[in-house]
């Protein structure tokens, strides 16, 4: 298994191209499911779980063709050219499904356009027990009958969805972007209340409309969707990663230094930059992206609590907390979106952080050093949080696991490194 060496101390200077969303890009391949007409994607990033996902798809008869780089600003995705022309198969087997939960998604376009599914519930987690009720209430309300059978989930509507009122008792983002996709091809009217808000559901909501879907509000708490007979192929560029964006920018707070965000965006990162800014980093919009600096000045601490956006995103909370070890005084950081979400916080203290836990409540006493050492990646934003430790440690940090950063960081070692960080893949 791969490793990452770091050697911290070093100040990150230059500029670092900031990739297509992931959390973007998995739902806009799912929604190739729902059109027999050539989906083409543009700056898809090139990570573990989108290679993960072709596979998934190309199980259900997805022919998935990559037509090389996109020039421009993000020039290192992908171009894919996704064409379900027909869906031989109708199921999501566990052993797929099981390695990444976003592929549970594709039930809604299979139900919507084949009137059957059965996708494999995807199983516990290393963030807590993510259940998958929303989602089974939603089709339910849509017209679908459901049964679990022997860890699957079968779904069927014979004579098609119909449109509805679904309401969601908490925000999810994967079931907002479900019920949207099923509510496409259904029959009338389907309003979404409760919608998640995030930036790629709005990315998804925009490629749906170029296939011919009628959707209002996306970006909004109610969604409305007028449900069409048939969805075309179209042509969608994925927007930016906004925690791509947010981990780079932690990062260079972190180390000190100057760096331009090439390509990110602004407006998809509200909150993580006011807390950027609360904390002591400069950050600019340019007309490249987004500058961050920090010379000279130490870190202060902040009191940040995870909420849906336009809130502090949980899938930064990780990168926040490696940040505040550093701080001159005691933060606290809330976890509301997922439980057991702190897994990071016993290999943080094995660099020298001082960090207690209080159920969903972590009390971050910022330390004057934090010391290299050997540690676990333990989930995606979990072990990223420890390469921004490692940058900001004395002496050696080897990630160990890093199987967990492939899957959502694109080639994190040369980005970093082209910034004068010490840090290279140590291949197994
Ligand atoms: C997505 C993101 C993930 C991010 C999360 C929250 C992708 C591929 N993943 O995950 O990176 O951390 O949003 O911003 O986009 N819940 C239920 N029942 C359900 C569904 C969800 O109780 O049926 C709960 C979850 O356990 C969690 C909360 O709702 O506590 C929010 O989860 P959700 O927004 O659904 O997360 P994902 O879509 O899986």
């Amino acid at each position: 298994m791969d490793r990452i060496r770091i050697v911290g101390g070093n100040r990150l200077n230059g500029s670092i191209a900031i990739s297509g969303a992931k959390n973007a890009a998995l739902p806009l391949m799912i929604a190739s499911l729902l059109t027999d007409e050539t989906l083409t994607l543009e700056n898809v990033p090139r990570l573990a779980d989108v290679a993960m996902l072709k596979r998934i798809l190309g199980n259900h008869g997805v022919d998935c063709m990559v037509m090389g780089k996109r020039p421009g600003q993000n020039g290192s995705g992908e171009t894919l050219q996704l064409s379900a022309r027909e869906i031989v198969d109708t199921e999501a087997p566990y052993d797929l499904v099981s390695r990444m939960r976003a592929s549970f998604w594709v039930i809604g376009p299979l139900l919507a356009r084949m009137r059957e599914a059965r996708v494999s519930l995807p199983g516990g987690c290393a963030i807590g027990t993510r259940p998958v009720d929303f989602f089974i209430d939603a089709l339910k309300t849509l017209g679908a009958d459901i049964d679990i059978e022997s860890g699957y989930v079968v779904a069927r509507a014979p004579k098609g969805l119909r449109g509805a009122r679904v309401r969601f008792p908490r925000v999810s983002v994967g079931a907002t972007h479900v019920a949207m996709m099923a509510a496409s091809l259904a029959k009338g009217e389907t309003v979404i209340e409760n919608a998640a808000r995030e930036p790629e559901i709005v990315d998804l909501a925009a490629c749906l409309t170029k296939m011919g879907a009628e959707i209002s509000g996306a970006g909004t708490a109610t969604i409305h969707v007028q449900g069409t007979e048939r969805l075309t192929g179209a042509r969608h560029p994925v927007l930016p990663d906004r925690i791509e964006t947010g981990t780079y920018a932690f990062a260079v707070a972190m180390t000190g230094g100057d760096v331009v965000l090439e390509g990110a965006s602004e407006s998809l990162l509200g909150e993580p930059l006011r807390v950027l800014s609360e904390i002591g980093a400069d950050v600019d919009v340019t007309n490249e992206g987004i500058r961050v600096r920090r010379n000279g000045h130490g870190l202060s601490p902040v009191e940040v609590t995870t909420e849906p956006f336009p809130g502090f995103p949980t899938d930064l909370q990780a990168q926040l907390m490696a940040l505040v070890t550093r701080a001159d005084g005691t933060s606290h950081i809330r976890e509301t979106i997922f439980e057991n979400r702190f897994m990071h916080v016993q290999e943080l203290a094995r660099l020298g952080a001082d960090i207690h836990l209080d159920g969903q409540v972590a009390t971050v006493k910022g330390v004057g050093r934090l010391k290299g050492a050997p540690v676990m990646a333990t989930d995606l934003r979990a072990s990223v949080s420890l390469v921004i430790a490692g940058l900001g440690a004395e002496g050696e940090t080897i990630v160990n696991r890093v199987y967990h950063l492939d899957r959502g960081f694109e080639r994190i070692e040369d980005k970093l490194g082209a910034c004068g960080a010490a840090i290279e893949r140590l291949s197994a």
